[in-house]
This record gives structure tokens, C-alpha cells and sequence, in this order.
């Protein structure tokens, strides 16, 4: 990673159990600078309020790297990929953490609280960013997407 803006990570009451934990991998075994945005407890809350804070703050480059946390991962995959330029991949094990890099190079992974174990989500945030973008063909698709956000 470049630049030295903290890591952007929310959850909803569904994933907070699991945002706690990859918080404390991101700061303790990681040594990276977190924002955590909430949830603050398992109070029932809205995936949106928090799914947007993230969101906005890689589309508006207050953040490089961002980490979404719900139930399912897809509320909050839905709300992320609402914002230019955030490119939110929604992951299920270390292949696709990794493709989501390589190939697509995602600025937000998300994640399912209820769906993952402890240690698979954790080996999957370390691979997520020890993974770089590939470029060459990937980039050329990258610059099609950005830019039909511009026109849609
Ligand atoms: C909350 O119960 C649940 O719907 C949410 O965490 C998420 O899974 C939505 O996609």
C-alpha cells in the first residue's frame, strides 16, 4: 500500500463480532492505521448508515482500502458498488480474496459475519492485502467500468 490513510471498516450488527477481530489483525499483526466507522454494538442497525461511510470515504480518497462487514456480505456489497470509483468485491474464501485483487482490484472486500469463520475471513484480509493488482488486460477492463460510471 502507498499511501499511509487508515484502513476504512464498518459493519452492521451481523458482522461486528468478525469487525472486531480484523480490526485488532489490522493493528496488532498487520501494524496498519484502522478508521473504524462502526458499528459500536450488536444494538440492531441499518447496513446502509454504515456501508455508505465506507464507501464514501474510498470514492472520496479518504481512504484507500476499505472493509465491509454485514450478515451475508451482499447488503453491504449493494451500497458500496452505489459510490464511483469503489470497486466493493464481496468474498467467500482465499481464491476469491485473492482473484478480487488480481483481477479486479478491489478497494472494499467484504465480508459475511455469519457466513465465515474467524480464521477463514482473517487468512482472507491478510491475503487481500498482500495481493497486488495484475494491470495489463485487467486494467483495460478496470478503465471500461470507470468509465461507464461516468455515463450511466
Ligand atoms: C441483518 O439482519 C442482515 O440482513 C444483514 O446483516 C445483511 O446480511 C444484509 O445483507
Amino acid at each position: 500500500m502507498v499511501s499511509d490513510r487508515p484502513i476504512a471498516i464498518a459493519s452492521d450488527h451481523g458482522g461486528l463480532d468478525l469487525k472486531n477481530q480484523v480490526v485488532r489483525l489490522l493493528q496488532d499483526d498487520l501494524g496498519l492505521k484502522v478508521d473504524d466507522m462502526g458499528a459500536f454494538s450488536d444494538e440492531s442497525v441499518d447496513y446502509p448508515d454504515y456501508g455508505m461511510l465506507v464507501a464514501r470515504a474510498v470514492s472520496t480518497g479518504q481512504a484507500d482500502r476499505g472493509i465491509l462487514i454485514c450478515g451475508t456480505g451482499i447488503g453491504m456489497s449493494i451500497i458500496a458498488n452505489k459510490f464511483a470509483g469503489v470497486r466493493a468485491a464481496l468474498c467467500h474464501n482465499a481464491d476469491t480474496a485473492r482473484l478480487s485483487r488480481e483481477h479486479n482490484d478491489a478497494n472494499i472486500l467484504v465480508l459475511g459475519g455469519r457466513v465465515l469463520s474467524g480464521e477463514l475471513a482473517r487468512e482472507m484480509v491478510r491475503i487481500w492485502f498482500n495481493t497486488p493488482f495484475e494491470g495489463g488486460r485487467h486494467k483495460r477492463r478496470i478503465d471500461k467500468i470507470r468509465e461507464l460510471e461516468e455515463h450511466c
